[in-house]
């Protein structure tokens, strides 16, 4: 959680590179604000001094309070917007935390979990603290060791020799960032378990908890490993380990550009996200088979001999995530016949699970930082499993340390809700299963030319949707009232109904719970009163094996207890008209693809029921994107 920023560019001011350091800093934090927006600060050197400037609440704050009390132009920065850990979301547990007399300035993203114990030593030093957070105290050891360990001398390293030896007294996870008046031209970096990139500039550099931190900037990155330091100035950008080491990074490409992080004309983010997923699921299918038909999934660099002597899957996620496991877990074990579980990540490794050389984790991940799903991943590699990261955000941690990663092309999501990446989630996990199946030799390869046809008509029939949007917007916008809306599905419908309810527990704060409709009358119907507002996710009525008339009893039985019906179903299925108040039809589709539609009428209901009560449907509150504690 919690976004940082840092800068430096030439000394001679805005006048050469046409921004400040708090331009480029508060720029970065507006977009990386999805990150944590419980306090937002800066910190600028210029003169020879440190001046910042902290609020509680979201950026807006910091901002009125940089017009009332403006800092100096400095071309040497740092920003943060938090995600509250230790100490509430109050102006003083807002970073920059300042020591060596206010010379110092830094910023944390994690938890430093050795906190209390170097506190005590730092108070029996004479040390004072203002706030009840860890950052200060790691704030105070790098203050401690730069003056009274180092002498304050700048020459030999200076402030990144002390975070050398801080980072080595250090416990947890974390991105540090500091700046330090004696070296007005420097800003210092560390990472551990917590994420951090740099950006490459002419004249200036950036760092970024993600690289929608510089944009706006450049799309030149540098992609830090585990347990490193970065020292950047305006002109150069030195790596090392903890031990002072020289170390490198890897340098890519950004190729997102400024425009598709910015909301495209939609009120919010989450609408626009929402109107972006035709597209986000045509990138995630582009290039991924050759003119025959035979899938060719050229980042997955495993060996095929190993994919194919795979006897399980373990999908690993968390929350929206977590459902896309759920649905892909139909889709693998039905195209390739290899039992696949999902595990909640923050579950999984507690509870000594069976993993072996034959067992293949797939995380999926928006963020790729996700603290919970990392941790599992490196418990499952421990244990010799092979690992497949599907993830969204290049460069990010856990597609780096997994074996092999397929990347969802869904673009930024910038709304603390996901939703594109949820589709886009599921449309890769459906890549993997096919291609599994195709190396394994568990589908003609007709077959899944076929179900690649299905798939590629997929954005086309999201986008129709979309266009008839209004039906169900109408719906969320008079249903501001509900107190508690439940959702039931069957077979693949039944992770819909859980992802339609989470949407609706975040974005409306109003009791919502999904349910597999086959186990209502097993406890939840005596929820039922009359007026209960009920979503019900009808599979097709086509084909075999269909649970269509199940479904319909289930409606059935909910409506004999006054329930009030509200029914997604196949177009066509005019048989569910008779027990629903509202129907809302999708475009007809393979059972096992339905999801990538019957999501969407969901999520726009979420979206339209808050936007009516008037809550910010971007950053909901207590929540962040990006969740990198466990
Ligand atoms: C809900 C939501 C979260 C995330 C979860 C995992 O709308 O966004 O439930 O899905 O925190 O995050 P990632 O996918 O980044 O690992």
């Amino acid at each position: 959680m919690c976004g940082i920023v840092g800068y430096v560019g030439r000394t001679s001011g805005r006048a050469d590179a046409g921004h400040t350091a708090l331009d480029v800093v508060l720029e970065g934090l507006r977009r990386l604000e999805y990150r944590g927006y419980d306090s937002a600060g800066v910190a600028v050197v210029a003169d020879g001094e440190i001046s910042s400037r902290k609020k509680s609440g979201k950026l807006s704050n910091l901002l009125a309070e940089l017009d009332a009390r403006p800092l100096p132009e400095a071309m040497t920065g740092i920003g943060h917007t938090r995600w509250a850990t230790h100490g509430g979301p109050t102006d003083q547990n807002a970073h920059p935390h300042l020591s060596d007399g206010g010379k110092l300035a830094l910023i944390h993203n994690g938890i430093i979990e050795n906190f209390a114990e170097l506190k005590l030593e730092l108070v029996a030093k004479g040390v004072e603290f203002a706030s009840e957070t860890d950052t200060e105290v790691a704030a105070a050891l790098l203050g401690d060791i730069f003056r009274n360990k180092l002498g304050g001398d700048v020459s030999d390293g200076g402030l990144t020799r002390a975070m050398e030896l801080a980072c080595q007294r250090l416990e947890g996870a974390f991105t540090l960032l500091a700046v330090h008046a004696d070296q007005p031209d420097v800003v210092v970096a560390a990472r551990r378990n917590s994420p951090l990139v740099v950006g490459l500039g002419e004249g200036e550099n950036f760092l970024g908890s993600d690289v929608s931190g510089f944009i706006d900037h450049t799309r030149r990155a540098v992609e830090l490993g585990q347990d490193q330091i970065v020292t950047i100035t305006a002109d150069s950008v030195a790596i090392t380990d903890f031990f002072g080491a020289p170390a490198e990074g890897k340098e890519y490409h950004v190729n997102w550009d400024p425009e598709s992080a910015e909301k495209g004309g939609f009120p919010s983010f989450m609408e626009k996200e929402i109107h972006d997923q035709p597209d986000a699921v045509g990138q995630t299918l582009l290039g991924r088979s050759d003119i025959h038909g035979k899938l060719t999934l050229d980042e997955l660099r495993i060996d095929p001999a190993l994919l194919k002597s795979v006897d399980k899957i373990i999908v690993l996620a968390c929350g929206t995530s977590a459902y896309a496991g759920q649905v892909a877990k139909y889709a693998i074990e039905h195209w390739c016949r290899i039992p696949t579980e999902v595990e909640l990540s923050h579950e999984f490794r507690y509870r000594d699970p069976i993993v072996d050389a034959n067992t293949l984790i797939v995380s999926i991940s928006q963020s790729g930082e996700t603290m919970d799903t990392l941790m599992a991943v490196r418990y499952a590699k421990e244990q010799g499993a092979k690992t497949v990261s599907i993830c969204n955000t290049n460069g990010s941690t856990i597609p780096r340390e997994s074996d092999a990663v397929l990347y969802t092309h869904a673009g930024p999501e910038i709304a603390v809700a996901s939703t594109k990446a949820f589709l886009a989630q599921i449309t890769a996990a459906y890549l993997l299963g096919l291609y599994l199946a195709q190396l394994r030799g568990n589908k003609f390869q007709g077959e899944i030319k076929d179900i690649l046809a299905d798939l590629a008509k997929i954005p086309a029939k999201i986008q129709r949707i979309l266009d008839n949007e209004g039906q169900i917007k109408e719906l969320g916008q008079s249903m501001a009232d509900a107190k508690s809306v439940l959702f039931l599905g069957r077979h693949v419908g039944f992770p819909v109904a859980m992802e339609g309810a989470l949407k609706l527990k975040e974005l409306a704060y109003i009791h919502a719970e999904g349910f597999a409709a086959g186990e209502l009358k097993h406890g939840p119907i005596a929820l039922i009163e009359e007026g209960q507002p009920v979503f019900v996710v009808v599979p097709s009525p086509r084909g075999r094996d269909s649970l269509h008339s199940k479904v319909v009893s289930n409606i059935q039985e909910v409506r004999a207890r006054g329930a009030k019906t509200i029914v997604i179903a196949e177009e066509g299925d005019e048989a569910v008209k008779a027990y629903a108040e509202h129907v809302f039809y999708i475009p007809e589709t393979p059972t096992l693809l339905a999801p990538l539609l019957a999501t969407v009428p969901l999520q726009i209901f979420a979206l339209a029921l808050a936007t009516a009560k008037g809550y910010d449907v971007d950053q909901p509150r207590n929540l962040a994107k990006s969740v990198t504690v466990e």
